[in-house]
Formats: C-alpha cells, sequence, structure tokens
C-alpha cells in the first residue's frame, strides 16, 4: 500500500493565490490529488486557475472570502454537490496589517487596534470558519484532515508583529483544541494538524526581511543569524510535510504543528 498516495483526494486550499498556498496547490496537483483553490478576487483566481491547469485540469477555483461564513457556506454547497466529499482543507490564506506590527520608530502604544483586530480575523477566524464550514461536511462522513499554517511567531516573541503573533498563537491552539474535539466526537478519521513556517522571503514580509537593493534588511540578518541552517526557505520545502499530513502516513497523528524552520525553534541563539 502507498501511504502517500494524493490520487483520489480532493484538497480544497485557501491562500492558493499566494505564494506558500500557490506552491502547496501546484505540489498537490503535480501529485495528481484534485485540487480546489479558494480565493476572495475573481481575476487572481482566474489566473491561478489557468496557470495551474498546465499541470492537471484537476483543479477548480471557487470565489469567496475565509473570514465570510456565508460565502463558505455556499461555496461548500458547490463543492458537494460536485465531488460528493472533502478529504482535506488547507488554511493558507492569512497575513499582516501594517497598522498591527509596531514600526521601528514607534512604541507599542501606537498600535492601530482595528488593524490589530483586523490580523486576528483574517488568521484566525479565516482558519476557524472554513474549518467549521468544511469539517462539517467532512463529520458527516466521519473523515478528513485539516492543516493550518502557523508561524515561528507564535511560540516566541517576535518584534514588533504584535498582531500577527498573537493570531498564529490562537492558530496553534485552535487546531489542537478542534484536533480533540473532532476526534472525540467523531472518530480516527478526522485530523486536525499545523505547519509553522520558518521565514520564507514572501509577499507579506519582504520589506521587513530585505532592503530595496535585494540585501537583507538588519532584521533579515538576525533571522538568518538565529536559523541554523544559515538560509531562509524555500516555498517548495513546505511540501513534504503538507503531502505527509494530508496523507494516510499520518493516520495517527492529529493536533501537532510541525516547524519547517531550519532550526529556528530549536536555537536558543547562543
Ligand atoms: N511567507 C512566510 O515566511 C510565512 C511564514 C510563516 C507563516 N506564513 C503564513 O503562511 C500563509 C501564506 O503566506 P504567504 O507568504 O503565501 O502570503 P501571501 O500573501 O502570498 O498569500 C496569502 C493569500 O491569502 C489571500 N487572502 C487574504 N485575505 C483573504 C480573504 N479574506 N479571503 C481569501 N483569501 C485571502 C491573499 O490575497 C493571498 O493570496 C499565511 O497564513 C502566512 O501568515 C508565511
Amino acid at each position: 500500500m502507498n501511504l502517500f498516495n494524493l490520487e483520489n483526494k480532493i484538497i480544497l486550499v485557501t491562500g492558493a493565490c499566494g505564494v506558500l498556498g500557490g506552491g502547496i496547490a501546484k505540489y498537490l496537483l503535480e501529485n495528481k490529488a484534485t485540487v480546489l483553490i479558494l480565493h476572495y478576487k475573481e481575476t487572481p483566481l482566474k489566473s491561478a486557475v489557468s496557470e495551474l491547469k498546465k499541470i492537471s485540469e484537476k483543479v477548480e477555483g471557487y470565489l469567496c472570502n475565509v473570514v465570510e461564513e456565508k460565502s463558505l457556506k455556499a461555496v461548500a454547497e458547490k463543492i458537494m454537490t460536485a465531488y460528493g466529499k472533502i478529504d482535506v482543507l488547507i488554511n493558507a490564506a492569512g497575513g499582516n496589517k501594517p497598522g498591527a506590527t509596531i514600526g521601528p520608530d514607534q512604541s507599542v502604544f501606537e498600535v492601530d487596534v482595528e488593524q490589530f483586530k483586523q490580523v486576528i480575523d483574517l488568521n484566525l477566524f479565516g482558519s476557524i470558519i472554513p474549518s467549521l464550514v468544511f469539517g462539517k461536511e467532512m463529520a458527516k462522513h466521519k473523515k478528513g484532515t485539516i492543516i493550518n499554517v502557523s508561524s515561528m511567531a507564535a511560540d516566541r516573541a517576535l518584534t514588533r508583529v504584535m498582531g500577527y503573533s498573537a493570531s498564529k498563537a490562537a492558530v496553534d491552539n485552535f487546531t489542537k483544541w478542534l484536533a480533540v474535539e473532532l476526534a472525540q466526537k467523531y472518530g480516527d478519521g478526522m485530523r486536525v494538524n499545523a505547519i509553522a513556517p520558518g521565514f520564507f522571503i514572501g509577499n507579506q514580509n519582504r520589506a521587513l526581511l530585505t532592503n530595496e537593493d535585494g540585501s537583507y534588511s538588519e532584521r533579515g540578518n538576525t533571522i538568518i543569524k538565529n536559523t541554523p541552517m544559515n538560509r531562509f526557505g524555500d516555498a517548495d520545502e513546505l511540501n513534504g510535510a503538507i503531502h505527509y499530513l494530508c496523507s494516510n502516513a499520518s493516520k495517527f497523528v492529529t493536533g501537532i504543528v510541525i516547524p519547517i524552520d531550519g532550526g529556528f525553534s530549536a536555537f536558543s541563539g547562543v
């Protein structure tokens, strides 16, 4: 038996128009899964689908906002009618807001509380609401896997990114909480895990980690110094853990958060 077979799996990916979610969607298609990508803006969604179709025809796009329950429910209904099941949900939509980050010359007391709330909304509720809407469909068959995307900011204080860190810490807690709840109430076919990427240069953190000329910023260099592998990650380095968590290879694994961080979380800095 091939523990890693994804061939008959219906996998939903939010944030698939972004850097990490897009790379994951591509990898899953290459590995024969059916991949349904969810995004809240029509033009990027269409262009992501047509790019991904170059890899496999087994991809479809659905327009919806991860923080709007009504739009997610409408999509769940369409997916259930078309495919009859959801095997995996990957919550890769997420991000930060400039006002929820403390600028280099700002004090914590200047944080924009409204933007702080928006970051919590996107990262936490943007994982909770899809998990509840699509998880409900999985629970009907007592089978399904949810994968959240956490961050190194969840466990230890990373300076400046206050709102983002609080939201990702809550994602970790939600991952464990939901894993326990679903296994106890619906049995061992329902699993919830997370990956915690270290530092990957993407749209959200490019300005924090690099200078305009492409060299690393002071913060970028500090991160590299605290990463035993001495480099940033490549988006495709998430794929192994994602494949494992999607597949039967992780059948008895629930409630974990896997760091993919070049050793950042293991290192004391000394
Ligand atoms: N890049 C990194 O180094 C890094 C590290 C750790 C964790 N993460 C997390 O990984 C996830 C993906 O990050 P990324 O670097 O690919 O970011 P990204 O900005 O490239 O992708 C995020 C995607 O989510 C979409 N999105 C935002 N709001 C949405 C909404 N309301 N509904 C639907 N889609 C919405 C964005 O438009 C974007 O396409 C995020 O949760 C991020 O916090 C990233």
